[in-house]
């Protein structure tokens, strides 16, 4: 016995004395909420995110629907626990005047998608399907507004037909059109990337305008608050932030957003193939993504002068990939494929959330389906679900659990110019007593070895699941749709307070404690 326990001992001694990455979880500090709807999606009328990715028409015998709703991507997106899913745009948004999508389909006008592709759209999807189809998912919707080239007025009888109960001008067209009740919409946009698509405005001028529409959006309508979200900074403007905290109360303001996308450049043919990249090409697009934590902390720094009480969320409600589209597709619809690189770009971009939980309340993945970094890919009949969706499925166990700080000491991972952290971690409790660890192995080169200390806590097994494959290059495609998908993870030791983990390259981890 005395032998087995020296042994015990002295494999542990070798694997801690290997294991450069050191963690701590702060099991005994944990006091935010990770909010659900940092869980986000965005669906535009972009490509075939809607016509082709959630709707396929009534009429559709060949793939199964509700009121013209794929069944297919309903059972997806439920069990991935979508919570809030942003419609109409995007660039879109600011070119759309809802009105032309209600009442009967046939009489419903067609206007040009100037934005994506020089497509007619026929407005067959509009208010109603959004916010019906939201309720077949469970979701809560996120309209965004027009402002770019709407009226305070449009914007106004929006929330008075969505929101008000009854007896108003836009209740009882909203009831002549075949809804009693009101949807009691809560989360609003006012306006997107106004410094670009929505308006080319200055930020001075956007936080009038903004004050000026958010006036109309009040007072409370229908049993719900609403929540208005400011047309926010591009990645790292943080004079944009700056401004709209300066000049818009802090009474009429509930969220401001932030956009970040990883990419190589925004010229022509500068944003790099989906799948067909090098290592120092993936590490390039790790270095874009993990800006985000420097980014939030920033903004977060400025909006915390003028609001120390945290108040108004950071809404980060555009964050992706952005690649070259697949070759012979449309170019404006921006259809791109997913790989084992996007899955790790998910999992260390929602670790940084998760850290910045206290200030970032929401955040929108861009966007659901068939556009940018999707969840869901979709070709006539069939579907798949790429690794992206993979992480967000196995983390939503992180969904309003509370936050367990952790300190992270990561070996680097080094390619050509690229210094970054080899890993990401981090952890929750939920309300079931349960401690959730998620750790990312961004090094494509080797595995890592993690020495996690649990501080202030107690924990009696460890389970888990892994998402990794043999390439970085690595995804799902319709003839082989479940090539990388999570399995069962065994590389975790408990031993008292410490765990050790060993992750192979290009993984994602979620520990169950
Ligand atoms: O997600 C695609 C586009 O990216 C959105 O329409 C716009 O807001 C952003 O520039």
């Amino acid at each position: 016995m005395k032998k087995q326990l020296t042994s015990l001992f002295l494999a542990t001694l070798s694997l801690s004395a290997l294991a450069q990455n050191r963690v701590t979880v702060n099991a005994d500090q944990g006091k935010t909420v990770i909010s659900r709807h940092i869980y986000g999606h965005f669906a535009e009328h972009l490509g075939r995110c809607i016509y082709d990715g959630f709707y396929v028409g009534e009429g559709n015998t060949r793939i199964p629907n509700k009121n013209g709703v794929r069944l297919d991507v309903v059972e997806a997106l439920k069990k991935m626990k979508i919570p809030n899913l942003r419609w109409p745009g995007g660039c879109f948004a600011d070119t759309y005047h809802w009105k032309d999508g209600i009442g009967p389909k046939a009489k419903r006008p067609k206007i040009v998608n100037t934005w994506w592709g020089g497509v007619t759209e026929d407005n067959s999807f509009g208010t109603h399907d959004f916010l019906n189809m939201c309720e077949l998912l469970g979701t809560e919707p996120y309209l965004a507004g027009n402002v770019g080239s709407g009226t305070v007025q449009d914007l106004s009888d929006w929330v008075q037909y969505v929101n008000f109960p009854s007896n108003s001008p836009m209740s009882n067209l909203r009831q002549q059109n075949g809804r009693q009740a009101p949807w009691n919409v809560r989360y609003w946009g006012v306006g997107n990337e106004a410094w670009g698509c929505g308006g080319n405005m200055t930020a001075d001028y956007y936080a009038n305008i903004y004050r000026q529409y958010a006036t109309f959006m009040e007072p409370k309508v229908g049993d719900e608050k609403i929540f208005r979200i400011a047309s926010g900074a591009s990645s790292n403007d943080f004079n944009w932030t700056e401004t709209l905290m300066k000049n818009i109360p802090g009474k009429m303001v509930e969220g401001v957003a932030l956009h970040h996308y990883s990419t190589f450049g925004w010229g022509p043919n500068e944003k790099g193939s989906a799948t067909e990249f090098t290592e120092t090409d993936y590490a390039h697009t790790m270095n874009e993504a993990l800006k985000m934590d420097a980014f939030v902390q920033k903004h977060s720094e400025i909006m915390d002068k003028y609001d120390p009480q945290k108040k108004i969320a950071l809404v980060v409600d555009e964050w992706g990939a952005w690649y070259e589209v697949e070759p012979g597709t449309n170019p404006g619809f921006l259809y791109q494929q997913n790989t084992m690189r996007d899955a790790v770009l998910a999992g260390a971009t929602l670790n940084i959330f998760h850290k910045y939980a206290e200030r970032v309340r929401m955040a929108n993945l861009a966007q659901a389906i068939n556009v940018l970094q999707a969840v869901i890919l979709t070709k006539g009949e069939k579907l798949l679900l790429t690794p992206t969706y993979h992480v967000l499925e196995m983390y939503n166990v992180h969904q309003d659990a509370t936050m367990l700080p952790v300190d992270v000491k990561s070996e680097d991972y080094t390619v050509g110019n690229y210094k970054l952290p080899a890993v990401s971690v981090s952890a929750s409790r939920d309300k079931a007593g349960k401690t959730h660890i998620s750790v990312v192995n961004i090094d494509a080169g080797k595995p890592q070895e993690i020495t996690v200390n649990l501080k202030g806590m107690k924990a009696s097994g460890v389970t888990g699941r892994i998402l990794t494959s043999a390439k970085v290059q690595d995804h799902n495609t319709f003839d082989n749709p479940a090539k990388v998908k999570p399995v069962a993870f065994t590389g975790a030791r408990l031993n008292g307070d410490n765990l050790t983990v060993t992750l192979p390259p290009v993984s994602v981890v979620v520990l169950e404690l």
